[in-house]
């Protein structure tokens, strides 16, 4: 504790020092002569002065100190039936390469461009090639439908889209370029150029003039430097889901993320450049950016690109199947895929097949890491299971073990102690700070720490809505718990109308937008309800318009069938129910956490500011009765 708690007041007294002395660590252009230049909404510009690349970092800086031959990225894909590695050498020619490609197609520093690819070396390369140039990069998780990537696409206006003709979910192939042309048709500004790698498992259709052949493109490609690009200049815009439809585009930095990444290899990961790192997540979500791809090529590991699945593919021992043959040392995903394992395999029967004593530590995140699941994983892998909570918004964690300057004891249910540079706290609705196991809202102290988001794409405005007006002086996190009195923080869950369903993001908002559109329907509400395997899952309530008269069954199908369709399949709504009134405050506020309760089948507390008590028996009895008939 005492190395913990020294270095975390030494980032606390003096930010501009430490993070100074971090940044030394790397390979600038220009090197910055200040840390932090604090702007009007509490928020830093981190090394305003510096000059870096992110590419450079990851790619020609591991080269230059002799890591050229070593593994950079190792792509395992147990659906395709493929291993392929990419030197710190190749990558980087491959990266160079296809920096020239898009360049000679007109992208310049400062395009968008959005990459919507499966889980391929290319996803990864084409990652790093728009930072080679200082173009801004958009990745757009491969299993978010056609209006999903329309939105994203008219909120960046790119200047390119990069995908593959298909992604590969277990056993099924799914092409990927339809969704493209419907997200190309339904979007106001679409891009002129679409870039396809033709995957050989299906290929896409490429229309001419507008779509080109990534394979034929990279044959004359002239490989291209990477620019120095001032350490403020956006790096990626990646798209979170909020309380509305409109998802918001988180904003990330070349020089302080860099530096935060790389602090966090040793600190938070307890890694070592030569290390192999297993992230399973995608490159689609933020864990993907600062994990698969960035933080573990700028630190000099090697980094395990995996498409596949914690199980069958072909079955619970993949994971550690990867760990065996790549030799890793840590492996990083979220707990629903250890639920996943856990429940395929509760004796850990697969584990037993293979040799996995090159892995020294297990670590989870994206959800809160129930206790039964980190037992589990404790006692099957007999190694120390760690939990760290971090967003989007921060792009790397905020509470961690700070297992690089010397573990601390775990707290099951906990995420352990705040990270150096952020000053996390609980404070109650009104403001004031909490105490000890008091629970309320989770905030950050102005300013955040280098690598965490500067702004949302486009929206000012939305930054201070959503993160910084709530509580002046403070980053909100729109998470809940409270700190114990060793300093320890338990996350309990989102505040909003966030859920987390299988470690992905997602907003019941933007669910209910879609189910009231249906013609049928009224009002609705969506809540997420606890599930053992995907952490939450959503169930919907739905009012039906007075003169509507509809199969429920094919209303179900329907509205399932739309969330799908405009969302993806990973928003999970199965259930939903039709019922005659929702529970609200007079002043027309929904009943969340009643709804949930009812759906729970709990003891239901009725607040006083309901507008009318009598109506919860008659939809409680409509749930039971739907639910009945559904069994
Ligand atoms: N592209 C297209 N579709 C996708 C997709 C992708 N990248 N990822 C998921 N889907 C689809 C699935 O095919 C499935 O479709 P279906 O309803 O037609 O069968 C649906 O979305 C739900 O998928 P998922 O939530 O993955 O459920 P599952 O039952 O297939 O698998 C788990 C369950 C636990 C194994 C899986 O959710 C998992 O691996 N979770 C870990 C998630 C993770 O790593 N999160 C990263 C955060 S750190
Ligand atoms: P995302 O931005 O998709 O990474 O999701 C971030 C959200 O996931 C957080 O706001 C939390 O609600 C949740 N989350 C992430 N990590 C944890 C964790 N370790 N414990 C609890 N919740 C977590």
């Amino acid at each position: 504790m005492q190395a913990y708690h020294e270095i975390y007041s030494e980032a606390q007294q003096d930010p501009e020092g430490f993070w100074l002395e971090q940044a030394k660590r790397l390979d600038w252009f220009t090197p910055p002569t200040t840390a932090a230049a604090v702007k009007k909404n509490g928020l830093a510009d981190w090394f305003p002065d510096g000059q870096i690349n992110v590419s450079y970092l990851a790619l020609d800086a591991q080269v230059n100190a002799g890591r050229g031959d070593q593994d950079a990225l190792i792509y395992d894909s147990p659906v395709t039936d493929r291993v392929e590695k990419y030197s710190y050498q190749q990558l980087k020619d491959e990266v160079a390469k296809f920096a020239g490609v898009i360049q000679s197609m007109g992208v310049e520093k400062g395009d968008r461009v959005i990459i919507y690819m499966p889980m391929i070396p290319q996803a990864a390369i084409a990652m790093l090639a728009c930072a080679r140039i200082g173009a801004i990069h958009s990745v757009v998780f491969g299993g978010f439908a056609a209006h999903e990537l329309a939105i994203r696409i008219d909120d960046a206006e790119p200047a390119m889209l990069l995908t593959a003709s298909c992604g590969i979910e277990g056993n099924k192939t799914l092409a990927y370029k339809p969704i493209v042309d419907r997200a190309l048709a339904e979007a106001e500004k679409p891009p002129q150029n679409v870039i396809v790698f033709q995957r050989e498992q299906q290929l896409a259709e490429l229309q001419q003039g507008r779509d080109h052949d990534w394979q034929q493109l990279m044959e004359g490609a002239e490989p291209v430097d990477a620019v120095p690009v001032a350490a403020t200049h956006p790096l990626y815009i990646l798209y979170t889901s909020g309380t509305t439809g409109r998802p918001k585009g988180v904003v990330r930095d070349h020089g302080g993320y860099a530096v935060a990444l790389n602090f966090s290899m040793n600190y938070v990961y307890g890694l070592q450049p030569g290390d192999v790192f297993f992230t399973a997540s995608d490159v689609g979500w933020v864990v993907g950016h600062s994990y698969i791809v960035y933080g573990p090529l700028i630190f000099g590991c090697s980094s395990i690109l995996y498409e596949g699945k914690p199980i069958n593919t072909p079955d619970a021992g993949a994971f550690w199947r990867v760990v065996e043959q790549h030799k890793v040392t840590a492996i990083f995903s979220a707990p629903t895929a250890f639920r996943a394992i856990k429940k395929e395999d509760p004796q850990a029967e697969h584990l037993k097949r293979y040799d996995i004593s090159s892995l020294q530590r297990v670590y989870m995140a994206g959800e809160r890491l129930d206790p039964a699941t980190y037992e589990w994983t404790t006692e099957v892998t007999g190694l120390p299971v760690y939990d760290h909570w971090w967003q989007t918004e921060s792009g790397w964690p905020m509470c961690a073990n700070p297992v690089g300057v010397g573990a601390t004891p775990v707290k099951p249910g906990s995420s352990s102690l705040p990270v150096p540079g952020y000053e996390v706290t609980v404070l109650d609705t009104t403001g004031k700070q909490l105490g000890a196991n008091e629970e309320g809202s989770i905030c950050v102290r102005l300013p955040l720490p280098p690598g965490c988001l500067p702004t949302v794409w486009g929206d000012e405005q939305r930054l201070q809505d959503s993160y910084l007006k709530a509580f002046p002086g403070y980053y909100c996190s729109g998470d809940g718990g409270y700190i114990d009195d060793e300093g320890y923080v338990f996350i309990m869950g989102r505040t909003d109308d966030v859920i987390n369903v299988a470690g992905h993001r997602l907003s019941t908002g933007e669910m209910e937008e879609i189910l009231a559109a249906h013609p049928a329907v009224a009002e609705c509400a969506v809540v997420g309800t606890p599930d053992d395997l995907k952490g939450e899952l959503p169930i919907g309530l739905v009012i039906l318009k007075n003169e509507v008269d509809i199969d429920p069954q094919q209303l179900q199908d329907e509205l399932v069938q739309r969330i799908r369709g405009e969302i993806g399949a990973i928003a999970c709504l199965k259930t939903l129910y039709v019922v005659p009134k929702l529970p609200k405050t007079r002043s027309g506020k929904i009943l969340r956490r009643l709804i949930r309760q009812l759906l729970q089948r709990e003891d239901v507390a009725i607040p006083s500011t309901i507008d009318d008590s009598n109506s919860i028996e008659a939809i409680q009895a409509c749930i039971e009765e739907q639910s009945k008939a559904s069994q």
